[in-house]
């Protein structure tokens, strides 16, 4: 969801801040702003509609230089997306940046203008903006009007605040990410609602807990003072760790896309699980949830998240015998779930910050549940949160179309279902195991090397009406997946479905404008087969992905990506799905969307 960044040091703030923003721009990119004390001590605001670069133009080539700057990409919630609703709001010397919702905004706005207030906006952030400077008005100082704005409102938003007449921030948060950071020699301080924008810029991050009013300013010697809302000094909630992010994994390097980059990762990734999780630091937190003996198992995930959780689903049901339920986050929350103590909540989650995910963890802990995420980002609130983690290791995951985190969480939800059945008590238990990953890996390369005919099949199709993503059995998740990735990127109707079930309605829509592209494995052949004949007596134009050789499944189909699934067994889901990646990769490229930063998504949804 939105980025957030603030900045206070003797480097130019500006120029900090806007770096920092180009990393976060994958979390919201309506539109972009700064504001930050210029050196005639004035508080200055830019602000624009659309993507970042079109606040960098509007900033020109004049350098501002500053100490003290805070900025934010937007992901709209309350108010259409134009320059005026942009962040930050500013009431001088006030300026405000928000990622969240203020929930009871209306009545709040209601009572500020009743009292005189005249708005700007249509969002909710300016309605904090408004119970600070009010505050400040009738004689209170900025820490304690924000600190009494910030109990007046409900619902989950990270604020970061810049005072123009003291160059101070403050920043607090309830509910949504919020980390900062220090870099000792430098004496410099960020904010921000991701620790990727502190990449390379702090060496210790601190990830502060809710209610926490944080102050930035370069007028202590301390840069970075804690407090509790009521002003007590030295507050400890907080989580302090020394920043390892490095920004080489940052870059798209010879690639054209993040998303293209993250998709060449897989095999190296793959391979460095089992490492991590055989012989490496992860073996004692592998061994760690060996113990965990659940009746049943509860998954709740978003998105991609949520179709990884259903090949994990697959995995525990198969290997330990144990009822597994998956359930989209959202849902699960709201829905009074049956939940038992000897029960296992499963959370899966690349950013660790989706706030369904979150919700739906908070509620299994209060139901004493032992809770377990399966994430991405080391520290992130789920990290913190729950009972025990297994990291995805996956890196950086940069493209808001998710594909190197779906394959690392459901290969770390393969470990997790061997760990629980005592896969891996022996060296050749593990052997087994970290082999067949192996092969996963060499497959994918494989898979990747024959990246052309993909890029020809997508060139083919790609203007085609509407794409149905058929798969059976264990393949049914990465048809979900497949059709999710090409709507995010390509913007065009897809949908996913289990084979058998398409003849009970979708087959309605079939004609030669519709593309089905079929999963089939050496599972259930026929049965899929004979779906495939069905769709081609309604001539839908058939893209088949199955196994080389298929003489007959060739020839029924318009376009063939053959597959060697041999050896593959529960991974061959995982080695399918990169060819949908490629496929949605390409699609997009031939109708020319914006791959990395796909219309109105964010790459980490932080309100509900
Ligand atoms: C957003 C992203 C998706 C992602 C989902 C869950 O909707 O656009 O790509 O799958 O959030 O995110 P998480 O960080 O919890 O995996």
């Amino acid at each position: 969801m939105c980025g957030i960044v603030g900045h206070v040091g003797p480097k130019n703030s500006v120029e900090v801040v806007i770096e920092g923003l180009k990393r976060l721009e994958y979390r919201g990119y309506d539109s972009a702003g700064v504001s930050f004390i210029n050196q005639k001590d004035e508080l200055e605001v830019f602000k624009k509609e659309g993507k970042l670069q079109n606040l960098i133009d509007l900033l020109g080539t004049k350098k501002y230089i500053s100490r003290s700057c805070i900025g934010h990409t937007r992901w709209a919630t309350h108010g259409e997306v134009n320059d005026v609703n942009s962040h930050p709001h500013s009431a001088n010397p006030i300026s405000v940046v928000q990622n969240g919702i203020i929930e009871n905004f209306a009545t709040l706005k209601q009572e500020l203008e009743g009292g005189g207030y005249k708005f700007e906006s249509q969002t909710d952030t300016e309605v904090f903006l408004a119970l600070i400077v009010t505050t400040m008005n009738s004689g209170k100082t900025f820490f304690e009007a924000v600190s009494s704005s910030f109990q007046r409102i409900d619902g989950n938003s990270a604020f970061v605040i810049l005072n123009g007449d003291s160059g101070e921030i403050l920043a607090i948060k309830r509910g949504a990410p919020l980390v900062c950071g220090t870099h000792d020699t430098h004496s410099q301080a960020l904010v921000s609602s991701d620790p990727y924008a502190l990449a390379g810029v702090v060496d210790r991050l601190y990830f502060p807990e809710d209610n926490v009013l944080i102050s930035i300013s370069g007028a202590n010697k301390e840069l970075i003072r804690f407090y509790e809302l009521d002003g007590t000094p030295d507050c400890k909630r907080y989580l302090s760790k020394k920043q390892e992010m490095t920004l080489e994994t940052s870059e798209k390097g010879k690639y054209e896309h993040f998303m293209l980059k993250e998709i060449y990762e897989q095999p190296g990734l793959v391979r460095a699980l089992t490492q991590y999780y055989f012989t490496g630091d992860g073996v004692k937190h592998l061994e760690a949830v060996a113990s965990l003996k659940p009746e049943r198992v509860h998954v709740a995930a978003c998105g991609t998240a949520h179709y990884a959780g259903m090949v994990v689903k697959d995995y525990i049901e198969r290997i330990n015998a144990i009822p597994c339920e998956v359930e989209f986050a959202s849902e699960f929350r709201y829905r009074d779930p049956l939940l038992a103590k000897k029960d296992l909540g499963l959370f899966i989650s690349q950013s660790g910050e989706t706030a369904d995910t979150l919700a739906a963890q908070e509620l299994c802990q209060k139901k004493q549940l032992h809770t377990l995420s399966l994430v991405n980002v080391e520290g992130s609130t789920l990290f913190r949160n729950c009972d025990s983690n297994l990291l995805i290791r996956a890196g950086v995951e940069i493209g808001v179309a998710s594909t190197k985190a779906f394959t690392q969480m459901a290969l770390t939800g393969r470990l997790l279902a061997g760990s629980m059945a005592g896969q891996f008590k022996t060296d050749e238990g593990k052997k087994s195991v970290a082999d067949k990953f192996s092969l996963l890996s060499e497959r994918i390369d494989q898979l990747l090397a024959r990246v052309g005919e993909i890029k020809d099949i997508a060139e083919r199709i790609y203007q085609r009406n509407g794409f149905f993503f058929t798969g059976r059995g264990q393949y049914f998740s990465v048809a979900l997946e497949g059709a999710l990735k090409l709507k995010e990127i390509a913007y065009v109707h897809a949908e996913g479905y289990a084979s058998g079930e398409l003849k009970h309605g979708p087959i309605a829509l079939i004609d030669d404008d519709m593309v089905n592209i079929a999963i089939v494995g050496p599972e259930l052949y026929e049965k899929t087969v004979s779906n495939l004949q069905e769709i081609k007596a309604r001539r839908g134009v058939i893209v088949t992905l199955g196994p080389a050789g298929d003489k007959i499944l060739e020839e029924m189909s318009d376009y063939y990506i053959a597959l060697d699934f041999s050896g593959l067994e529960e991974l061959a889901p995982l080695y399918v799905n990169v060819a949908n990646q490629l496929l949605a990769y390409y699609t997009a490229k031939f109708k020319g969307t914006d791959i990395d930063k796909p219309r109105n998504l964010a790459k980490s949804v932080t309100v509900e």
